[in-house]
């Protein structure tokens, strides 16, 4: 696993770097999201979908826990902000979403930590207050998934 952080000055700019994700995910993916409330989770997992193919609207799930989406592949989009059970999510068969043909991005993933499987995405969300429309993304994932992103989104992101 490589650490590479990127930073972002709006929403757009956030949707286009999760837009160059979507890229390059396979089936099997599966994306954790942390970072506080209107970090920029539901926004990147948009622009994710749009590099995927997906034409419905994306959306947090709310009542139904789990979003389905069909773009190049099934994506799952899972929030764990308002349940937070593991047995819950087990009952719910997270595991088949995990371990399936899909691409899951789960929200308030550290919740739920020690149900993802090893090589989940992990892409941890800052936000500093005095600065409302910038964010950085610290990104951890395999290195070859490094490398096609990098080549993809403009280096100007980087944080040096
Ligand atoms: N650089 C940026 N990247 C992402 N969002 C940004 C940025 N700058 C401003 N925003 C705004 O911050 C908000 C992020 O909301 P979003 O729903 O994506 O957050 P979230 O992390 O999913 O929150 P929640 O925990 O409530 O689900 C949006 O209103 C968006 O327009
Ligand atoms: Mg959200």
């Amino acid at each position: 696993m490589t650490a590479m952080q990127f930073e972002t000055f709006s929403a757009k700019e956030t949707e286009t770097m999760g837009y160059h994700l979507g890229k390059i995910f396979q089936a099997g993916q599966v994306v954790a999201l942390i970072g506080e409330l209107a970090a920029g989770k539901t926004t990147l997992v948009k622009g994710i979908c749009q590099g995927l193919d997906v034409r419905q609207p994306v959306d947090s799930p709310t009542f139904t826990l789990v979003n389905e989406y069909h773009g190049r592949l099934p994506v799952y989009h899972i929030d764990c902000y308002r349940e937070q059970r593991l047995t819950e999510w087990l009952e719910l068969g997270i595991n088949e979403y995990f371990y399936g043909d899909g691409v899951t991005i789960v929200e308030w993933a550290e919740r739920i930590e020690t149900l993802l499987p090893p090589d989940t995405i992990w892409i941890y969300i800052k936000h500093d207050i005095d600065f409302e429309n910038h964010r950085v993304f610290e990104i951890v994932a395999p290195k070859e998934i490094y490398q096609k992103f990098s080549a993809k989104f403009s280096l100007s992101n980087s944080v040096k």
